[in-house]
C-alpha cells in the first residue's frame, strides 16, 4: 500500500478529529491532530502572558518551546497538556494567536515533518496550504446548529455546566474569525470533495472518506 496525505479541513466542531483519527486507524496511516498544535501554542503564550499582537515575544517564546506529539495526546515544556488545551478559555483565545504568521509558520514546518510515513490530518488549512499536494482532501462540514448541538453534548457528557445558546455563538464567532483572516483562512482547497455531516453519524462519514482514500492505496 501507498503512503498517502488525506486532509480533512473544516469548521469547529463538524467531527473532524473523531472522523480523521477513525479513518487513519481504519486504513493504518498516522493522525494528526493540528488544532491541537495551535491549541498548545495559545496554552502557552497565554501563560507566559504573551498577547496574539506580540510578534516577537511570540517568535521568541517559540523558538524555545518544546512540542512532543505523543499518540493520543501531546506534551508541551516537558506536561502533558492534553486536557488543559480543550477549556472553553482556549476555545475563545486560540483563533487570535492561529491568525499570526510567527504562529502559522512554525507549526506549518511541523506539521510537514510529520507526513514521512503519510497521515490523516485534520485542520483548517491543510488542504489548502500546508498539504496542497495531497491525494485526497475532504472539506467537512455542518450546519451551525448540528455542531453546536455536538459540542453541548460533549460537554455535558463530561459533566460541564454549558449552555447551547452560548456555544451556538462561540462557534459561528471562532468560524468567521478563522474564515476572514488574512493568512491561510478557513475555505475549501482547490480539488476537495465537500461532505456535509448534518445528517450522517461519524461512522458513516469515516467510511465515506475511507472508502475514498483505499483508492489511492
Ligand atoms: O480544530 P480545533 O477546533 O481544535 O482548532 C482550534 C483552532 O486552531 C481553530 O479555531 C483555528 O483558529 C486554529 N487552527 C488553525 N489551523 C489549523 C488547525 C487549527 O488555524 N490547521
Amino acid at each position: 500500500t501507498k503512503k498517502i496525505i488525506v486532509t480533512i479541513d473544516g469548521p469547529a466542531g463538524a467531527g473532524k478529529s473523531t472522523v480523521a483519527r477513525a479513518v487513519a486507524e481504519r486504513i493504518g496511516l498516522p493522525y494528526l491532530d493540528t488544532g491541537a498544535l495551535y491549541r498548545a501554542v495559545a496554552w502557552k503564550l497565554n501563560k507566559e502572558g504573551i498577547a496574539p499582537d506580540e510578534g516577537e515575544r511570540i517568535t521568541k517564546a517559540l523558538a524555545s518551546f518544546n512540542l512532543e506529539l505523543r499518540p493520543g495526546g501531546l506534551c508541551a515544556d516537558g506536561a502533558d497538556v492534553t486536557a488543559a488545551i480543550r477549556t472553553p478559555e482556549i476555545d475563545r483565545i486560540v483563533s487570535a494567536y492561529a491568525a499570526r504568521a510567527e504562529v502559522r509558520d512554525a507549526l506549518t514546518g511541523l506539521q510537514r515533518a510529520q507526513a514521512a510515513n503519510g497521515l490523516v490530518a485534520d485542520g483548517r488549512d491543510m488542504g489548502t496550504v500546508v498539504f496542497p499536494e495531497a491525494e485526497l482532501k475532504i472539506f467537512l462540514t455542518a450546519s451551525a446548529e448540528e455542531r453546536a448541538r455536538r459540542r453541548y453534548r460533549e460537554r455535558r457528557a463530561r459533566g460541564e455546566d454549558v449552555d447551547y445558546d452560548e456555544i451556538l455563538k462561540q462557534v459561528v464567532e471562532r468560524d468567521s474569525y478563522d474564515m476572514t483572516r488574512e493568512i491561510a483562512p478557513l475555505r475549501p482547497a482547490p480539488g476537495c470533495i465537500i461532505l456535509d455531516s448534518s445528517d450522517m453519524d461519524a461512522e458513516a462519514v469515516t467510511d465515506a472518506i475511507a472508502s475514498l482514500a483505499v483508492e489511492f492505496m
